[in-house]
């Protein structure tokens, strides 16, 4: 037998200071899906979460509630593995800092790298973030001394500390990173790293002596070794660099690091750096996906506004909230979590496009065939015998690119491409009209073929599907007369699988429709009636000056939540300053260096007090919206 190839995945380890949201759960239900897939793929797929319980945040929490951090952390863990089950997820472990298989490893390199002359004794004077942990030195910061990535006040420290030199590896990184294009995505990540490196890597504060809840640092155990060094290390002491030297290599590197967009950084510069100072092989990917407001606002305790997921699943089902956050936002992007949409997702692509194609199919074989499929032959009737053709051919191209897709990261795509599969399959049914073909005794083989070309396209989406919503996808195989769910594969999945003469065995809908409160509705309603504007001739078009323009520069507009100042060039050393209604939806460091399409003959307009000198253009539906880039020189024509 031969091994098969192994995928290696983690998420972040969380921090157990609070109950986690709907952003973890984004986060998890990724990975999971990800997981998932592989293992249809064929792979030996090792899955790892876990809980980051150290620190000075976790201390300060178990304070405030009045009891010691473990007792603190354990009430919370308990939390986090049940939602992870709540929500099918399918880690192969789950890492807790606390673990002593974990503080060995954490002590084991820490000693290997001072060991190494990479770690020395100094002081730290400045700032530090205790909500991100994360150290911020006076040069970084402006007066009022708050976290640049979060905006939460930081705390002034000045102790004795061990400093772990990264700055030696600065330019070992760049060339790791010229040579890896993929290391971090998405690209426009990669490019803010890169420039964070070479604006100067200084060397890493790795210990802290103000609080004790920590890993002592073996040699000097007054200090606790700083949350991050502990942290990053979790995803190799969990394959058992300590305990399992097979398990180790077998799994090592990592495939990926899934991460947030606002960890990429200690992901894909601290964490490379420790390895290569402890002369262990770097991981293969980081990939930081964008973050989840709510509503249009950010989520924070102090706006009230912090989704919790238990209730939703309980609501809506585990699959309805995978589905819809994997498919809804858009992988890598900043997007919004909405109730509204997560309704209008369930109702129309889960329950309409997808429950209803299982159950009027099988209703039919039911009702024609005795609950029966047979394979038929499509060829009596022209009509039926060429989009039968289609259906089986569309079926085999829609597994390739779904794989290809999965496999570029490009999640939304492949959900996308299934979709469209779901339903034109909706749409055979509708050309065939088995209703009609039932009523001619002579036409029993064609109906049969109909009827089984729709039950092994929904087989062929039951396994696609699985990875976003397993139980819903077990649910179809099983409605479908098929057994042996688990061992079913994307290698082994070919047309014309099932056996002639199998059974079906028809459910209850696998989605209900969700009932649409009032107001609900009415936004439905007004999505759906958006009007067309009147016509115009094409002159009148032709007097709107599109051009690419480059983005050169993009900010937030003080005081303002939606708008970004950019300045844009037009070629030829022509620039403009625009203000944009964008800022909702993009960072604008993930802006930069990107190619729009312009509006260049605009009257000038001020907004927030800024000459704003044309207009870029977006598509928005309901509460999404996404700027086009093109591939093409700044300057050039659009018509
Ligand atoms: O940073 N939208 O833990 P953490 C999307 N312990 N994802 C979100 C999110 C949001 N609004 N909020 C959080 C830590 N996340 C460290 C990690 S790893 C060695 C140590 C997700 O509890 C996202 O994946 O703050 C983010 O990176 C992670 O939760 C941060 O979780
Ligand atoms: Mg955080």
């Amino acid at each position: 037998m031969t091994e098969k190839p192994t995928f290696y995945i983690t998420t972040p380890i969380y921090y157990p200071s609070a109950k986690l949201h709907i952003g973890h759960t984004y986060c998890t239900s990724i990975a999971d899906s990800m997981a998932r897939f592989k293992r249809l793929c064929g792979y030996d797929v090792m899955f790892l979460t876990g809980s980051d319980e150290h620190g000075q945040k976790i201390e300060d929490k178990a304070k405030e509630a009045g009891v010691t951090p473990i007792e603190y952390v354990d009430g919370i863990v308990k939390l986090f593995k049940q939602l992870w089950e709540e929500l099918n997820i399918t880690n192969d472990d789950f890492i807790r800092t606390t673990e002593e298989r974990h503080t060995k490893v954490v002590q084991m390199l820490f000693q290997r790298a001072y060991d190494k002359g990479d770690i020395y004794l100094g002081k730290y004077e400045g700032w530090y973030c205790v909500p991100d942990e994360t150290f911020w030195p006076e040069n970084k910061l402006t007066e009022e001394k708050t976290c640049p990535d979060c905006g939460r006040a930081l705390q002034r420290v000045s102790e004795d500390a061990y400093f772990f030199r990264m700055s030696k590896y600065a330019d070992r990184w760049l060339t790791f990173i010229d040579e890896h294009p993929d290391f971090i995505e998405p690209l426009s990540r990669r490019n803010e790293m890169i420039q964070f490196v070479k604006n100067g890597l200084e060397d890493l504060c790795v210990s802290r002596t103000s609080f004790t809840w920590g890993v002592p640092v073996p040699f000097d155990p007054k200090h606790v070794v700083y949350v991050w060094f502990d942290a990053l290390v979790n995803y190799i002491t969990a394959i058992g660099i300590m305990d399992n030297p097979e398990m180790f290599k077998k799994y090592w590197p990592a495939d990926v690091h899934l991460v947030g967009k606002e960890i990429v950084r200690f992901h894909s510069i601290i964490w490379p750096i420790m390895l290569m100072s402890l002369d262990i092989p770097l991981p293969k990917k980081i990939y930081g996906h964008g973050w989840l407001i709510v509503d249009g606002e950010k989520m924070s305790k102090s706006l009230g506004n912090v989704v919790d997921p238990i209730p939703l699943i309980h609501e809506f089902g585990s699959d309805a909230i995978r589905y819809y956050l994997l498919n809804d936002i858009q992988l890598g992007q900043d997007g919004n979590f909405s109730r509204k949409r997560l309704i209008n997702r369930i109702n129309s692509d889960l329950s309409n496009d997808l429950g209803n194609l299982l159950y009027r199919t099988l209703s039919m074989v039911e009702k024609y065939r005795n609950g029966h499929l047979y394979q038929g032959d499509p060829t009596g009737d022209e009509i039926v015998r060429d989009a039968s053709a289609e259906v089986r051919h569309h079926g085999e191209e829609t597994l390739a690119a779904f794989r290809k897709n999965m496999d570029d990261w490009k999640i939304n795509d492949a959900l996308k491409g299934v979709w469209t599969y779901i339903r034109s399959l909706n749409k055979y049914i509708d050309i065939t009209m088995p209703w009609a073909l039932a009523k001619d005794e002579n036409k029993k083989a064609t109906l049969d073929a109909v009827l089984y070309h729709l039950c092994e396209g929904m087989r062929f989406v039951s396994l696609m599907v699985e990875p976003f919503i397993p139980l819903a996808a077990e649910k179809m195989w099983n409605q479908l007369g098929l057994t042996d769910f688990a061992k079913a594969n994307y290698n082994d999945l070919t047309w014309g699988g099932i056996a002639d003469d199998t059974e079906v065995h028809k459910g209850d809908p696998i989605f209900p429709r969700i009932d649409i409160k009032e107001e609900e509705a009415e936004e439905e309603e007004k999505v759906i009636k958006e009007p067309h504007l009147p016509g115009i001739s094409i002159d009148d078009f032709f007097k709107t000056e599109l051009r690419v323009a480059e983005i050169l520069t993009a900010e937030k507009v003080k005081k303002s939540k939606k708008l970004l100042k950019l300045t844009v060039s037009l070629g030829n050393g022509e620039e403009r300053t625009v203000v944009s209604g964008i800022s909702e939806y993009y960072e604008p460091s993930a802006l930069i260096g990107k190619h729009v399409i312009f509006v260049a003959n605009l009257k000038p307009a001020k907004l927030m007090g800024i000459e704003s000198q044309g207009m870029i253009l977006a598509a928005s539906k309901d509460d999404k919206l996404v700027v086009p880039f093109v591939d093409m020189p700044a300057g050039s024509r659009v018509k």
